[in-house]
């Protein structure tokens, strides 16, 4: 049997503070788009846990000592929309990522994942590390789609972050793309009828926007 990817629930006070903030359905955009960022901070911070690091030679004022850079290329891959919020969480730790934009939607009748708009860096796919980030795995619809869509490419390292997940969304990455680690501060229930994370915090992306 092919050994399941990992999945971290970073649990925390502040996590579990925050994820209720983002839950609360009276909290206006103002309030959701910096607590997202904060708790997404959190997350990316183990997102980001065992990069590859080379070893440097840094002058400190006293004498020479060993240091440490990051040995990958990070590519940070939003899917679009409400993945743009959890782009600075990971950009404020490696400034230097590229970022990728994956366009895809959830179809409303048919709960499918549509591709409508990709941009990918032209250079650093195959030895790079890609951070995938989406702040609802429901289906795993959009996941999936979007993991599958990056090996394409010829992505070998994905890690996918969530702010909130579903059993059903994990366990489908889990069963197609074993290779690729989920990071979230919850799973929650279930999914109901219309394919929407419970509890969940309603539609991210209209919360994050405004458009709601
Ligand atoms: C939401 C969310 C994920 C997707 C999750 O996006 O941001 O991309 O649904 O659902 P799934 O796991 O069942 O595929 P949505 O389609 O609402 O688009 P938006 O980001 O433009 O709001
Ligand atoms: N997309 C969202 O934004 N929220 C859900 O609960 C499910 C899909």
């Amino acid at each position: 049997m092919t050994p399941k990817a990992p999945l971290l629930i970073v649990e925390h006070p502040v996590v579990a503070r925050d994820l209720t903030i983002l839950r609360n359905k009276e909290t206006p955009s103002a309030v959701f788009r910096p607590v997202l960022n904060r708790l997404a901070t959190i997350l990316a911070y183990h997102a980001l846990d065992k990069l590859p690091l080379r070893e440097v030679t840094v002058q400190t004022p006293i004498q020479a000592t060993k240091g440490f850079e990051i040995d990958t290329q990070v590519i940070v891959v939003p899917i679009l929309r409400a993945g743009l919020g959890l782009v600075h969480a990971i950009t404020q730790f490696i400034p230097e990522a590229k970022i990728g934009h994956l366009g895809i939607y959830r179809d409303e009748t048919t709960h499918k994942p549509v591709e409508y708009y990709v941009n990918l860096p032209k250079t650093g796919l195959s030895d790079g590390t890609v951070l995938l980030v989406d702040p609802m795995l429901a289906t795993g619809g959009s996941a999936c789609d979007a993991i599958g869509y990056l090996k394409t490419k010829g992505v070998q390292k994905i890690r996918f972050m969530c702010l909130i997940a579903a059993p059903e969304g994990v366990e489908a990455v889990q069963q197609q793309h074993p290779d690729v680690p989920i990071i979230t501060a919850s799973v929650d229930e279930k999914l109901n009828e219309n394919a929407y994370i419970v509890p969940g915090l309603g539609d991210a992306g209209d919360r994050i926007f405004g458009t709601d």
